[in-house]
């Protein structure tokens, strides 16, 4: 098959290879020419592990490649994938579909007889209908198809979860749009993988329901920590009592500083637009957002309390910037909030991440970027952990303790024992016990 992406960026640019890696042809276009210059460069805009290898494979292969070029590519295209941008609308939360629209704008005039046009971006229900109109505008008499396909991969692991997915999901209104992605995801298919077919609309809304799940789980067990806190329960406990059952499951109940990343929080923002507008209120969305939003703060202010209550004149490592580990991806990371909570209440912030300091610089003022974490930590009066960066599961506590002008960890991931911390003359403030 040839398939088009139009976007290079986490999405575009992973399912572009993982496709080629499948055996197809694939053409990645992005209007972003240093973007592609460097993707033609072998260097990758994002830090994604694997990625880097799997893209040299597939372009010395001759099965993928990077273009400028949306109208030479589109015409040889079996499937079109629209992997564009869907931020937050400035204002009002809304999902910006701007860019969703001009990608089918701008294709419309190069789409061929019985072409297939598939949105994997994360887009509102009722999205696909108004890509098709805008296509069906520019062409009224050309048969194609619109079809949404939405994407489940997690930063961090995203090659993986491409290539062995819980499931594909893929929204019809026609027979030939399943044929051709049936075919296009058949490598999978041998793997045990399900491929559920439904309606366009279904699938849309799917997507934003996952999410939506997974960040209530998240928000759940977060203000489940708060109460361990009050009546001194372990929420380590909690969450592995309640996990192994079943019906609820152990994933996405490691408590923390709240949820962050490209995508929780503008598509439950997004989501609770979309129940507005269809008069079917999402008070429980609400409730997450709401929850998620106080949390960032408050893990400042946790800090600030275990310094004392007062930031003047201390300084503080903070170990990890981005929104979780295996990504530079600093994109709503509670980091952000915490260390502008920090600076607040009047303390200097030293930071470290393995990879997301670059991104960091462009979000935040007035923090001294360190080399290590162990750099960080000279002459800081806490330590504390942000990110659940392997780095930082192994740390040196002699060696902390000898840098730091107080030996006070704060770990906001719940990476380590209370008693292996204390035992290195540590106090210790965790999240949930
Ligand atoms: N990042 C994730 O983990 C993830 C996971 C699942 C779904 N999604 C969804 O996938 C979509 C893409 O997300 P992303 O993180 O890959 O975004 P991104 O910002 O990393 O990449 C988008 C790319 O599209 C390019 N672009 C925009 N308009 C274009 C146009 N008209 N023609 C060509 N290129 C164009 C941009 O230059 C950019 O490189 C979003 O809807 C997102 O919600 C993201």
């Amino acid at each position: 098959m040839r398939i088009v992406l139009i976007g290079s960026g986490y999405v575009g640019l992973v399912s572009g290879a993982c496709f080629a890696d499948f055996g197809h042809n694939v053409c990645c276009v992005d209007n972003d020419p240093e973007k592609t210059a460097a993707l033609r460069a072998g260097k990758m805009p994002i830090f994604e592990p694997g990625l880097d290898e799997l893209v040299a494979k597939n372009v010395a292969s001759g099965r993928l490649e990077f273009s400028l070029d949306l109208a030479g590519a589109v015409p040889a295209a079996d499937a079109v994938f629209i992997a564009v941008g869907t931020p937050s609308r400035r204002g009002d939360g809304h999902a910006d579909l701007s860019y969703v629209y001009s990608a089918a704008r701008e294709m419309a005039p190069n789409l061929e007889p019985g072409a297939v046009v598939v949105t994997k971006s994360t887009v509102p229900v009722g999205t696909g209908d108004e890509v098709e109109r805008i296509i069906r505008e520019a062409r009224p008499d050309l048969p194609f198809s619109v079809a949404s396909n939405p994407e489940f991969l997690r930063e961090g692991a995203a090659i993986d979860d491409f290539k062995r997915p819980d499931r594909v999901v893929i929204g019809v209104d026609d027979d030939r749009a399943a044929t051709v992605l049936h075919e296009i995801y058949r490598p999978l298919l041998g793997n045990e993988t399900r491929m559920l077919v439904m309606k366009r609309r279904a699938a849309e809304l799917t997507k934003y329901a996952a999410n939506a799940f997974l960040a209530t789980k998240i928000s759940f067990i977060n203000e489940i920590a708060d109460l361990c806190e009050k009546v001194s329960a372990d929420v380590q406990d909690v969450a592995t009592g309640i996990g192994l059952d079943t019906r609820i499951g152990a994933r996405f109940l490691q408590p923390g500083p709240g949820y962050g990343g490209s995508c929780f929080p503008k598509d439950t923002l997004a989501l609770l637009k979309t129940g507005q507008d269809f008069e079917a209120p999402l008070r429980i969305v609400e409730a997450v957002v709401a929850s998620n939003d106080t949390r960032k703060r408050s893990m400042g202010r946790k800090v600030v309390h275990a310094l004392g209550g007062d930031g003047h004149g201390k300084t503080v490592a903070l170990l990890g910037l981005t929104f979780k580990a295996n990504t530079d991806d600093m994109r709503d990371s509670p980091s952000l909030a915490i260390v502008r909570t920090l600076q607040d209440a009047g303390a200097k912030v030293r930071a470290y991440d393995p990879e997301g300091m670059d991104q960091a610089a462009k979000l935040l003022d007035d923090v001294t970027y360190c080399e290590s974490a162990y750099e960080a930590m000279e002459g800081a009066d806490a330590a504390v952990i942000v990110t659940e960066w392997d780095a930082f599961r192994a740390l040196d506590f002699d060696q902390a303790g000898k840098l730091l002008k107080e030996p006070l960890l704060v770990d906001l991931r719940n990476l380590y024992d209370r008693q292996d911390v204390e035992r290195h003359g540590f106090r210790y403030f965790a999240v949930g016990r």
